[in-house]
């Protein structure tokens, strides 16, 4: 129970930092989100920085118009679940972007172990992982929502039972070959369920 009193705290706090925090006087960030710098010299905290300027252009683009196969809870909560990145990193995977991590409560517990091996993600997990890109110039763009959920042994033996799910910026659910453009390149994480998790020095750890 504390560890549910816990997560649910750490992820309300998530929520309100993304929703509230005000900008530094010295930030290399504009108005419009884009840096004041070229992003070649962008540290992490600028990073940071244009993902809280972001955060609400993200969040409603990604809830406009229709979700179609993508559950719409997923979308209009994700922000509500436990974070798993301390900050938004650019791992060099998903074209170059930006992204940072939540896990839902069926899946919190155990994503958040970052475990290499021996395992297997819940059932009901849920993954979702908002991105954005930042141009050579500095100029940031909003990118998709990318989603991971675990579905019922058996449902899927291609994909380990992982059901992925793409949203645009705009809020369209991306209909993809997801074997070509997810399962091949997850499928390397074999060995922790496919997880490829956030880099390490941005792992937020409970
Ligand atoms: C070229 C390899 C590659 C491709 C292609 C790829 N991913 Fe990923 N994915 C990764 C890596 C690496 C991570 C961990 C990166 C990080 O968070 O810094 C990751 C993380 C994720 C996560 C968070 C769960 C986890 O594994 O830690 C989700 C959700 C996700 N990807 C969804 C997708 C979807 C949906 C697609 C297809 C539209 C896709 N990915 C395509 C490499 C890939």
């Amino acid at each position: 129970m504390k560890r549910i009193i816990l997560s649910a705290a750490v992820a309300f706090t998530g929520l309100f930092a993304v929703a509230n925090a005000p900008q530094a006087a010295n930030s290399h960030v504009d108005a419009n989100c884009n840096l004041t710098i070229p992003r070649d010299n962008m540290t992490n905290r600028d990073a940071h920085d244009v993902y809280l300027c972001l955060a609400d252009t993200l969040s409603r683009g990604y809830l406009t118009g229709d979700k179609r196969w993508i559950p719409r809870e997923f979308v209009q909560d994700f922000r509500t679940w436990t974070p798993a990145s301390t900050l938004p990193a650019d791992p060099g995977t998903h074209s170059g972007r930006f992204l940072f991590t939540y896990v839902n409560q069926v899946g919190a517990a155990q994503y958040t172990k970052y475990q290499e091996s021996n395992f297997t993600m819940p059932v009901g997990s849920v993954i979702a992982k908002e991105s954005f890109s930042v141009t050579k110039k500095g100029k940031a763009k909003p990118g998709p929502l990318f989603i991971m959920q675990k579905a019922a042994a058996g449902a899927s033996p291609k994909t380990n039972d992982w059901y992925y799910m793409m949203v645009s910026p705009k809020g369209k659910p991306l209909s993809v070959n997801v074997f070509r453009a997810c399962n091949d390149c997850h499928e390397g994480f074999a060995d922790s369920d496919y997880m490829g998790y956030p880099e390490e020095e941005v792992r937020r750890r409970f």
